[in-house]
């Protein structure tokens, strides 16, 4: 099991990486991290594709105009999920969760990543079904870029107490 170190106030998205692979162990702890999130009736939709092959990774960062920075990512996640699930209304919901732990763990691994969102819109959804060459029950949900930062990072303090309603 995933020692559980994960660093909530420190990470942030990152798009620039070192010219270093992510090693196999790391990349088996941020999917059992990611398939550890909760999810409606614990129906756990989510399936991972984990793309290193540079052509591909090309591909998928041409996908939507905001998926550039994958481009020189050693390894790119593509998260997807079971159209045929207990509950498919909640499939986004259960996906999001599982990407949030998977960025959690890339962290605190001294990994960096980044969330793109391809569903729901349902072009990029085909576009990047169509790269992957995934089978009919599997819906494209996010592409996540991770690799070693180029850089340090500093977290944004977003707290915000006027968004906070106590009821006593
Ligand atoms: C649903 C979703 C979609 C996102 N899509 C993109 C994207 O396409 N490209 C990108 O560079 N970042 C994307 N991001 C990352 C956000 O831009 C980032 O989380 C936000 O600016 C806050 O920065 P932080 O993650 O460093 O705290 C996405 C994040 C979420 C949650």
């Amino acid at each position: 099991m995933s020692e559980c170190r994960n660093s909530i106030f420190h990470r942030t998205s990152v798009r620039q990486y070192e010219d270093r692979p992510v090693e196999k162990e790391k990349v088996g702890l941020m999917l059992r991290a990611a398939m550890a999130a909760p999810s409606a009736m614990n129906q756990q939709p989510w399936e991972y594709y984990v793309v290193t092959r540079r052509e591909m990774i090309g591909r998928l960062a041409e996908s939507t105009p905001y998926t550039g920075c994958a481009k020189e990512a050693p390894l790119v996640f593509v998260a997807c999920y079971r159209r045929e699930c207990l509950r498919p209304m909640y499939a986004h919901i259960d996906l999001s969760a599982s990407v949030e732990n998977l960025l959690l763990e890339a962290d605190a691994l001294g990994l960096g990543a980044v969330w793109m969102g391809i569903a729901p819109l349902e072009d990029r959804m085909e576009t990047v079904k169509e790269i992957v060459d995934m089978p009919d029950g599997l819906e494209a949900f996010a592409l996540i870029a991770c690799g070693y930062p180029a850089k340090e990072q500093t977290q944004q303090d977003r707290y915000d107490e006027t968004r906070v309603h106590y009821i006593d």
